[in-house]
């Protein structure tokens, strides 16, 4: 990220491509990761996949209409790149230390191993890829937020390498993915991390009562086959959970005011429950890392697509199915911090 000073650029384009190729880093392969033109070739089929996915293949996965089609068709594809990956490292003799080679040497088969890298790679990298470029934003769009988080990340990176003559990259490589996400490494860039969920995550989540008997949800009987639909805007927006809950306010999560704690469920942005989410401590990592790439080396201003300022972010669209970049088109203008 170290050459992008004077330029626009689309956070939420950008941040994707870094962030899918962390996760297929991380969750699938090493050899793919390392070979950006085929991370994003493995990206523009989950992109096609994303957009295929309308509530009507969601509600009736029987139905084969043209979405369905069109999903089936890019899934061909992504099967047909694993397959080649996997019968590369057979031919080739590849011994590569990464989830690819753990799931071949338990004898999975490549359809089961493609099952998998769509389940890991849609996870790992739908949340992650809007709510990392949002915090960046809303970073940028108050300043004194901007200047303490920085702070706070010199602060973290001089307990591991105080020679900041050095390359910001120098310095931060040798620090351990754990310490990025130790309690209380970054308490004020953690509220903020937690206030851009909060406000940004605004959509429906759903659950399939998969028994063969009525299921009580508060005052509700849910019968069996039905699926719960909960809007996270009931809580997140709340104004009688959070003041002015449409502006972005991380001190409400200070001791004192704790807003969240006023209700059993009143922060829902990591999901409740049994099936929280298993990537948090992965995503704060990400989050954080990209956040001290882009702050430490640049002077952020967020501006339209014609390159006028913005003071603030649009405000959420509620109607998306899944987590979205702004209804409105963001981007980030970078010159060097001195
Ligand atoms: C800022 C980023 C992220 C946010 C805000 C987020 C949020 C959530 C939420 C709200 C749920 C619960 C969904 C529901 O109940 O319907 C969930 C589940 C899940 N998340 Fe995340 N997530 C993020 C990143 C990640 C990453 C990076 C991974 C993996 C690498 C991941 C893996 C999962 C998995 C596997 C589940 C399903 C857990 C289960 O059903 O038992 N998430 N996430």
């Amino acid at each position: 990220m170290g050459g992008l000073a004077d330029t626009t650029i689309d956070p939420f384009d950008i941040f994707r491509e870094v962030i899918f190729r962390l996760t297929v880093n991380t969750t699938t392969s090493l050899n793919v990761a390392a070979d950006p033109d085929g991370c994003n070739a493995l990206l523009k089929i989950f992109h096609g996949l994303d957009l295929a996915a309308t509530p009507v293949t969601v509600l009736f996965p029987w139905f084969f209409g043209p979405d369905r089609m069109r999903r089936f068709y890019l899934m061909k594809q992504f099967y047909n790149t694993r397959r080649n990956t996997i019968n590369e490292r057979k031919l080739k003799g590849r011994n590569d230390d990464d989830p690819l080679q753990f799931l071949i040497d338990e004898g999975l088969s490549a359809i089961e191993i493609t099952q998998f890298a769509v389940a890991v790679l849609f996870t790992g990298n739908a949340n992650t890829a809007v709510i990392a470029p949002a915090l960046v934003c809303d970073l940028a769009t108050h300043p004194s937020y901007l200047s303490q988080v920085r702070e706070e990340i010199e602060t973290f990176i001089s307990l591991f390498n105080v020679d900041t003559s050095l390359p910001l990259k120098t310095r931060i490589q040798t620090i351990a993915y754990d310490e990025w996400i130790r309690p209380g490494a970054f308490p004020i860039m953690e509220r903020c991390l937690k206030e851009t969920i909060r406000l940004r995550v605004g959509t429906p989540l759903h659950r399939l009562t998969h028994t063969d008997k009525d299921i009580q949800m508060g005052s509700v009987i849910v019968p069996p086959g039905t699926i719960a639909s909960f809007h996270t805007s009931f809580v997140h927006h709340n104004e009688d959970i959070f003041t002015a809950p449409f502006e972005w306010d991380p001190e409400r999560f200070t001791q004192g005011r704790e807003e969240d704690k006023k209700s059993p469920m009143a922060f829902v942005g990591w999901g409740v429950g049994r099936h929280p989410c298993l990537g948090q401590k992965f995503a704060t990592f990400e989050t954080f890392l990209l956040t001290a790439l882009t702050v430490m080396l640049y002077d952020i201003e967020v501006v339209d697509q014609h390159g006028k300022g913005l003071i603030e972010m649009p405000p959420v669209g509620l109607n998306n199915p899944v987590v979205s970049p702004p209804p409105t088109a963001v981007h980030l203008k970078l010159s060097a911090h001195a």
